[in-house]
């Protein structure tokens, strides 16, 4: 589910609206649905004039299906005129900068928890047919505000199925971890403090689940694809220990254990140990299935999937899912990052191979 695209079909001559439209994920999405579907119309719907028109710049050849809509999810008028005419609603909005999050609570109580809000009140008097909304792993028994919002936002969009009544809208969640090389994340981070020859590290113990953007987007369209709603859709990625990153980008650079930050876990959670009964496992990713009453997994088709064992748990630091050396620098290869540059060359023989870490046993 997270390498293939689902058949186009099911977009063809739709309207599909993206909250967040010109985020990272919202361009690869753009650009997966001009490549593999026919839409009628793609609707960037974001706040910053300028990213609109970079990206109206980039995909200059789509201008007849792309079109874009400046507004902000905290205002709901705005999202009803966006959403008319629109079959399908993909809402990546979100405030995600862990620190920020902390110093700036009601800023992303307002995006992520009323804009979802906005979104779900929207979608419904509009007449939307599915909305899949994005989540992150720090949602799942969450320590920090940023996780916690996302929460929030998750419960939101599954009680929406409830909202909507004997209207069609349908909600689902797309829930995955850290995307490799994303604004603001470690492996830029990394890329650029090689240089000084130190790198600060949390704990060398510390894992995250790591999905590629291509891979994230094309998760997010198989959830519009499959959902029912109500689901969180989980892809099963795999994991890697943050000092053998640090290895790989500065194999020569002193590390400087500098503790796990307030916020941070040691290890990520997608699927936490209380939701664990309800979830199922679909080989390539998990479902964690609603508790509100309207979920029926007979007539949903749920009810012959099978079930994970009471108490599971799907976590970062316990995975059976590592991410190889050699993968971890094709993936930051292509990316082409600032201070990637001489990696080329540096990578051109085989990666040292390190050995995975044991399971730990909490996440
Ligand atoms: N990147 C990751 O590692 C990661 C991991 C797990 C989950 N996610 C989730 O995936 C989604 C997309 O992430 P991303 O990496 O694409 O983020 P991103 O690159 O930061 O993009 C966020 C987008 O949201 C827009 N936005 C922010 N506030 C808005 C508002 N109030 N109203 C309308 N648009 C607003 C931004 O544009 P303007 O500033 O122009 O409005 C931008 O287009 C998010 O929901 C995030 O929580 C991300």
């Amino acid at each position: 589910m997270i390498d293939r695209i689902p058949d186009g079909q099911f977009l063809s001559g739709k309207s599909v609206l993206i909250t967040g439209g010109t985020g990272s994920l919202g361009n690869k999405l753009v650009s997966l649905l001009l490549e593999h579907a026919a839409p009628r119309r793609i609707i960037v719907f974001s706040r910053d004039e300028f990213k609109q028109f970079t990206m109206a710049e980039k995909f200059r050849a789509h201008s007849q299906v792309l079109r874009f809509f400046l507004g902000d999810v905290r205002d709901k008028d705005r999202l009803k005129r966006a959403f008319e005419g629109v079959d399908y609603v993909i809402h990546a909005a979100a405030l995600k900068q862990v620190p920020a999050a902390e110093y700036n609570p009601f800023e992303f109580v307002k995006t992520n928890v009323l804009g979802a809000e906005n979104v779900i009140d929207a979608a419904i008097d509009a007449g939307i047919q599915r909305v899949a909304a994005l989540s992150t792993d720090k949602a799942a028994n969450p320590i920090n505000l940023y996780g916690a919002t996302k929460l929030c936002s998750d419960k939101l969009f599954v009680a929406g199925n409830s909202y909507s009544g004997a209207r069609q809208t349908r909600f689902a969640i797309a829930r995955y971890g850290n995307v490799v090389g994303s604004r603001g994340s470690v492996i830029p981070f990394f890329l650029q403090r090689r240089a000084t020859g130190v790198l600060p590290i949390t704990h060398p113990e510390m894992t995250r689940f790591w999905i590629t953007l291509d891979q994230a987007a094309r998760f997010v369209l198989n959830a519009l694809h499959a959902m029912r709603g109500g689901e969180i859709f989980v892809p099963k990625i795999p994991s890697m220990r943050v000092v053998d990153l640090a290895r790989l980008i500065g194999p020569d650079c002193r590390h400087e254990i500098v503790g796990i930050r307030p916020g941070e876990k040691l290890h990520e959670m997608m699927v936490e140990p209380e939701a664990g009964h309800n979830t199922l496992d679909c080989g390539t990713h998990y479902i964690i299935q609603p508790v509100l009453n309207f979920w029926d997994p007979a007539v949903n088709g749920y009810d012959v999937m099978r079930s994970c064992p009471a108490g599971f748990s799907y976590t970062s630091g316990a995975n059976d899912r590592w991410v190889e050396p050699e993968d971890m620098k094709r993936m930051i290869l292509e990316l082409n990052l600032p201070g990637a540059e001489d990696l080329h060359q540096a990578w051109s023989g085989p990666a040292p191979r390190t050995p995975h870490p044991a399971p730990a046993t909490a996440g």
